[in-house]
């Protein structure tokens, strides 16, 4: 039995109460807002496994299906080369892209539920955002088995990330304690390109899948809430902070979000060898390809805008967003912005 239905079952997706919030056309005090997101989790949250119909007969995957296939407007699926190959080749790089997509979130989750357990662990009795913290805490480990499943039903065998774990993955944990704004970052880095890139997929109107829409319908609900605690945590603190702390998070977040956004948004190794994509093709697709860097700006946009609106863009900091090919110009600022 599902636990929150409406919006979900229908082909519109209606942006949810807290995301309409977020947009200011309702101003609440802070614990207020955080303990009606509190609220909102018992109200309307997913399981994983009872919410999800794995085994109907039409959520079964199989890997030559053309609806794993991407689309010309994809930044590969665009190119001659991927056009040239068979359908099923074609399915077979669309799904493992998919899986791929899913695994490195589901491993950026496991960060963040990590971090935000060292988040609840300094706050006094009594604290809203404690209550807060292990509603999202929960809400991502039912995210992770949800991800986690399809990619096994997928067949294939994805490695994810073993890089992150051993170079940031501690640190930035550790922020959820010391530093929970930087960490706060990290978490829209990560969150708010997902968010950005489901939503689209779910607005474009094309045959998708029913297991995957299943999965980002719900994924997208959760998140909105997600996404609001952490903006709204940014703009409650990041005013109270010091210089030195201001300065160390104008410094940092370019370098968050440049690496956050590339992740979620080309093609693993793995993949690259198991199909044989030539350099030229990623070069095309993504390393050399304006669209592509359009679509990073858009998908960085509103945090972006958050981290502006709070003065962490800098001169010098923005010298970096620069160099990381991370900055538009207001004349190219993507209509999302
Ligand atoms: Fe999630
Ligand atoms: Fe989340």
């Amino acid at each position: 039995m599902p636990t929150a239905t409406g919006e979900l079952l229908g082909d519109r997706y209606e942006v949810p109460e807290e995301e309409r919030t977020a947009a200011g056309r309702r101003r609440e005090a802070f614990p207020d807002l955080v303990r009606r997101l509190s609220h909102q989790s018992v109200v309307k949250h997913f399981d994983a496994y009872a919410d999800i119909d794995w085994d109907a007969p039409g959520m079964r995957i199989d890997p030559e299906d053309p609806r794993w296939e991407l689309s010309p407007e994809d930044m590969l699926g665009g190119t001659a080369w991927y056009r040239s190959q068979p359908a099923g080749v074609r399915s077979r790089i669309g799904l493992h892209m998919m899986a791929t997509f899913m695994k490195i979130g589901l491993q950026f989750e496991g960060v963040l539920k990590r971090g935000l357990l060292e988040f609840a662990l300094r706050l006094p009795n009594g604290s809203p955002e404690f209550r807060y913290a292990y509603h999202e805490v929960i809400e991502e480990a039912q995210h992770s088995l949800m991800f986690q499943e399809f990619v096994n039903r997928t067949g294939f065998d994805i490695p994810g990330l073993s890089w992150w774990q051993q170079l940031g993955s501690r640190q930035v944990i550790r922020f959820g304690r010391t530093f929970p704004e930087l960490f706060f970052v990290f978490v829209l880095g990560g969150e708010d390109p997902i968010d950005h890139v489901q939503r689209m997929a779910l607005r474009g109107g094309r045959d998708m899948h029913p297991l995957l829409r299943r999965v980002m319908q719900i994924h997208v609900t959760e998140e909105a809430r997600h996404l609001c605690f952490a903006r709204h945590y940014l703009r409650e603190h990041v005013p109270a902070l010091g210089a030195v702390k201001r300065f160390v998070l104008s410094m940092r977040a370019p370098f968050i979000l440049a690496v956050m956004a590339q992740m979620m948004m080309r093609p693993s190794g793995q993949i690259v060898r198991a199909y044989g994509i030539p350099a030229e093709v990623i070069r095309e697709a993504y390393t050399q390809n304006p669209r592509q860097r359009g679509r990073t700006l858009e998908a960085l946009a509103k945090v972006r805008g958050l981290l502006e609106e709070l003065g962490l863009v800098t001169p010098v900091s923005k010298r970096l967003w620069e160099l990381l090919g991370i900055w538009a110009s207001p004349a190219a600022q993507p209509a999302a912005a």
